[in-house]
């Protein structure tokens, strides 16, 4: 078979198989097991292709059905125009939190030295993105799953942010840490009940970053009740949130006598986003 043939019949399996974006999925796992970039594939369409190079193809391509997610075979998950690895050690990255990433990083100074907590980090990719964006910044960034931690560490290494990043096992907040001008967050929101129902490539993510309580809330009462103690004066909090937990959350932070509280859409106009200053 040729190339395009290859790719036409990974396209229609994995489209059978309900995988989404099937195409795209099928030229991602192409290039990997022939080792070429992507849009290279578009110059060989016509290149027969031996057994040897099928072999590993076909499995990916099997596992890929099996609703297996395609970061965990590539090892890989784009962010932010960076690649992370990426395993079942933590959440895979999603798109909408690069912009929970844009909205912070457009509030806080590039050009002098800032503190930032990450709290959940899973596989590190917000505080390394923060480390990158803010070449001044020292980043703290917690999270309760040792697993996850040892993926940040992996990510913190390879690009280099290592002695800006300081990873840490701890529930929400640091044991120690000065005061932080931004915390930026994406902690669990899924209701328990709900977990089921996500698709079969999100029952691959960990337990623990998804689950939420039982109305998705747990972990931000908790976050909101204690926050101001590691907010600087003025400090302000980043968080992504459920598309319907926006009321809720505006009327905790209220609450809890946080100013300059906001609601921010995402690219699908729903309420995705929170920020607010102590
Ligand atoms: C939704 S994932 C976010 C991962 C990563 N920050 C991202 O945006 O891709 C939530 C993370 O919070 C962590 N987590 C859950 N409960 C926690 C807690 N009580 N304290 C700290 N981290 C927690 C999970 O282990 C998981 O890595």
């Amino acid at each position: 078979m040729i190339l395009l043939e290859v790719l036409t019949s990974a396209t229609d399996y994995l489209a059978e198989r309900g995988v989404e974006n099937s195409r795209l999925n099928a030229e991602h796992l192409l290039a990997y097991a022939l080792s070429k970039r992507r849009l290279d594939l578009y110059l060989e369409f016509d290149r027969p292709l031996n057994e040897a190079e099928l072999l590993p193809l076909r499995e990916l391509v099997r596992q890929r059905g099996n609703r297996i997610p395609l970061q965990h075979l590539l090892g890989t998950a784009e962010f932010y125009g960076r690649q992370f690895l990426c395993d079942s050690r933590a959440l895979i990255p999603r798109p909408e939190t690069e912009q929970l990433l844009e909205l912070a990083l457009a509030g806080l100074p590039s050009d002098q030295p800032v503190s930032v907590l990450d709290i959940g980090t899973g596989s590190g990719v917000i505080a390394t993105t923060l480390a990158l964006e803010l070449p001044q910044s020292s980043v703290d960034a917690t999270d309760l799953c040792s697993h996850a931690l040892t993926l940040a560490l992996e990510n913190v290494t390879k690009h280099n942010v290592k002695d800006r990043i300081r990873l840490q096992q701890a529930d929400l907040f640091p044991s120690s840490g000065t005061p932080y001008q931004a915390i930026v967050a994406n902690l669990p929101y899924i209701p328990s009940k709900d977990i089921e129902d996500l698709s079969p490539e999100v029952q691959h993510d960990p337990i623990q970053a998804l689950d939420g309580g039982p109305d998705g809330l747990e972990l931000f009462r908790r976050f909101i009740a204690s926050a101001s103690h590691h907010l600087s004066p003025e400090g302000r909090i980043w968080l992504e949130i459920g598309y319907n937990q926006g009321e809720d959350l505006v009327t905790l932070l209220k609450q809890n006598r946080f100013s300059e509280v906001c609601l921010i859409k995402d690219y699908q106009n729903l309420p995705r986003f929170i920020t607010a200053k102590k």
